[in-house]
């Protein structure tokens, strides 16, 4: 396991051709009072090191004599460690997490500026924490006021996320693996909630069958708060306040992933509450259904990234024509979006240790091309609003998404989230059981 850190490690600091990087861990959060939110490290951190303590930095020193990775943490301290945990402490850090040189993070003012010295640039992802940046500053000017001893100070400050963020789109095996382990497990919720869903429940008892499934199955935490939507909260696209009763006739919409060991998955179902899909609720699943086959079909290494969604919004513009919710000429309607009446977010993201992962979807101003090992979601919907202008009322508050977690092979695509139904068939066979 420690390995794969090393390696990674390694690529970053060739990839550096000199200078340092500084890479510390996410901030703790007080959620009231004296008690925390819980902890988790920043993506960034995490990827390099595997270090989950709070308080930790990590420093990259190429070609330092002493060794290359350094990292900052809290030191051991038995009184502490029987109120808040065990801590792995400068020892640990070398032992367990490879790190060649360890300092307590309390000592982190007077030692990381005479790392600093007479390095050309220094590699940093500002703007994440105020706190930090300022921290930097100062060390920097630190060794800035040393000229006339003939040290000098880095003349840049490189964005740490070009170099990272590229390696972090494409995944490894053990990252797909992790991946695809989280698809597993927040498919089988998936499963869970269609067989348990009946009228009359409430949105948090669906999503406590999520909680419980991803704990059982040893997710730390969701991949982000799970939306349980029924109704005309399914055309809300970020709904998490998960209180409403479910009630016959109306679609359930829910979107949950767990993760695992920081990577997530992120899956949507849509279904109805009573187990049998209407006549305009079938219409418009099938869409979104075609739309996303359609999205899924372009991708393969050399599609460019626009091309899933452009496929998407051909067919759902074809099936709104198709049942008389938008008028008029294919290609027009295209062209001029009119589609984003009632599907208005995009047809995927990457996926990672972030849900809305890293990595940049246009390079030198061009959609970028997909490569073999990056992780994406196709994730079509359509959401009809009560009142909406010109639609028949039978429509009305019927909001559908489905999205899978698809990662790129070598010649096409791969489903990692395939667990989850959602051919209607298959739906209404589990929800009748
Ligand atoms: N769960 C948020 C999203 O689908 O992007
Ligand atoms: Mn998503
Ligand atoms: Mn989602």
């Amino acid at each position: 396991m420690n390995e794969q850190f090393a390696k990674r490690r390694q690529e970053v600091m060739q990839m550096m051709g000199g200078g340092v990087a500084i890479i510390p861990t996410a901030s703790e959060r007080v959620r009231s009072r004296d008690v925390l939110y819980p902890f988790r490290a920043s993506s960034d951190f995490y990827y390099l090191t595997h270090f989950n303590e709070p308080e930790a930095v990590a420093v990259l020193v190429p070609g330092r004599e002493h060794g290359e990775f350094i990292m900052f943490c809290r030191e051991r301290d038995p009184d502490k460690e029987i109120w808040d945990g065990r801590r792995a402490g400068l020892e640990g850090v070398c032992e367990y997490y490879g790190a060649d040189d360890a300092f307590p993070i309390t000592d982190i003012d007077e030692i990381v500026p005479g790392l600093l010295e007479n390095r050309e640039k220094v590699f940093y992802s500002m703007g994440a924490n105020d706190e930090f940046d300022s921290r930097l500053m100062t060390w920097v000017n630190e060794v800035r006021s040393k000229a006339r001893t003939g040290i000098t100070a880095p003349a840049e400050i490189l964005d740490l996320g070009h170099i990272l963020h590229e390696m972090r789109l494409v995944k490894r095996c053990e990252e797909k693996a992790l991946i695809q382990k989280a698809c597993k497990i927040s498919a089988r919720a998936h499963r869970q909630a269609m067989k348990v869903c009946k009228p009359g429940m409430k949105e948090y008892e669906i999503e406590a069958e999520f909680q419980y499934i991803f704990r059982k199955k040893g997710s730390e935490f969701p991949a982000y708060p799970p939306i349980v939507a029924t109704g005309e909260n399914a055309c809300v696209l970020h709904y998490i306040e998960n209180r409403a009763e479910l009630k016959d006739g109306d679609m359930l919409l829910i979107d949950a992933g767990c993760e695992i060991d920081g990577y997530a998955a992120d899956i949507s179902r849509s279904f109805p509450v009573n187990g049998k899909f209407s006549a305009e609720q079938r219409a418009l699943y099938e869409i979104v259904l075609a739309a996303q086959q359609a999205a899924m079909d372009t991708i393969k290494p050399g599609t460019t990234w626009d091309m899933p969604h452009k496929a998407a919004v051909r067919v759902i513009t074809e099936g709104l024509i198709e049942h008389g919710l938008l008028q008029g000429d294919v290609d027009e309607l295209v062209g001029n979006e009119a589609y984003q009446r009632f599907y208005m977010h995009k047809t995927g993201h990457w996926l990672g240790l972030d849900v809305h992962d890293v990595g940049d979807y246009k390079v030198n101003d061009n959609w970028r091309e997909l490569e073999c090992g990056m992780i994406m979601t196709v994730e079509p919907g359509l959401y009809i609003t009560a009142g909406a202008e010109d639609v028949d009322e039978r429509w009305w508050n019927i909001g559908i998404r489905i999205e899978d977690d698809v990662a790129v092979t070598k010649n096409g695509y791969e489903v990692l989230s395939i667990d989850a139904p959602k051919q209607i068939d298959d739906i209404e066979h589990l929800m009748k059981r």
